[in-house]
């Protein structure tokens, strides 16, 4: 079944626990939770002491995505404070860290997911292929929300999909970056299964639920 993960990156940050809400009352199934570092990206974010507070205010499903340099030395802390899945930047680090990212995730009882930048190619993806419980293409240079949507990252998709079902069929494949009622059309038919969102969602004006409900 699809799932729809609102980015929190368009949210208001003064009323945090007021957007979680609304967010649940919208149908959305999970929450998606951009962490940028000014280094790997070219802006900052939030981090820990955020998720921390935030995670009181919601049961939601939380899935963390790391836009920041050698992720190993922080994914444990992102466990801890609450997040459901981690996912790191496989150019982010050498494979060695990553792999041992992943394994810190998977210790901590947490999903874990490695996410590809647009210039990445799909085999890059292929070593982890068996380990992940997610892989997330990224369908904008991560760093910031409401740009537009990379139709060339579909064949790309749509090879992921074709080795997840062949090789690790419970692994999720969810896109990031300039997702909206039309863009989402073409991630489920290239083979999305958690599409993103953050300005089709937290900029919609009008109720949440009719923004989520236009994406499926
Ligand atoms: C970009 C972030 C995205 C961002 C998406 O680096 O990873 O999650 O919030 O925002 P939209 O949906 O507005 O492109
Ligand atoms: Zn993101």
């Amino acid at each position: 079944m699809l799932k729809i993960a609102p980015s929190l990156l368009s949210a208001d940050f003064a009323i945090l626990g007021q957007e979680a809400e609304d967010i649940r009352l919208s149908g959305a199934e999970w929450l998606h939770y951009d962490v940028m570092d000014g280094i790997f990206v070219p802006n900052i974010s939030f981090g820990i002491p955020v998720l921390k507070s935030f995670r009181k205010c919601t049961e939601m499903f939380i899935d963390a995505h790391l836009m920041i340099t050698q992720p190993v030395r922080y994914v444990k802390e992102f466990c801890d404070a609450g997040a459901d899945m981690v996912t790191v930047h496989m150019e982010s680090d050498t494979p060695e860290n990553i792999t041992k990212a992943l394994e810190l995730i998977r210790a901590q009882g947490k999903l874990c997911g490695i996410v590809l930048k647009p210039n990445t190619r799909a085999e890059a993806a292929l070593p982890w292929l068996d380990m992940v419980d997610m892989i997330l293409v990224m369908t904008v240079e991560p760093g910031f929300g409401g740009q537009s949507f990379m139709a060339d990252m579909m064949p790309k998709l749509a090879r992921l999909r074709a080795w997840i079902n062949e090789r690790n069929p419970g692994c999720l494949l969810e896109v990031d970056g300039g997702v909206n009622k039309d863009t989402a059309k073409l991630c489920v038919e290239n083979g999305a299964d958690v599409l993103v969102a953050g300005s089709a969602v937290f900029k919609y004006k009008g109720k949440y639920k009719e923004a989520v409900d236009a994406l499926r």
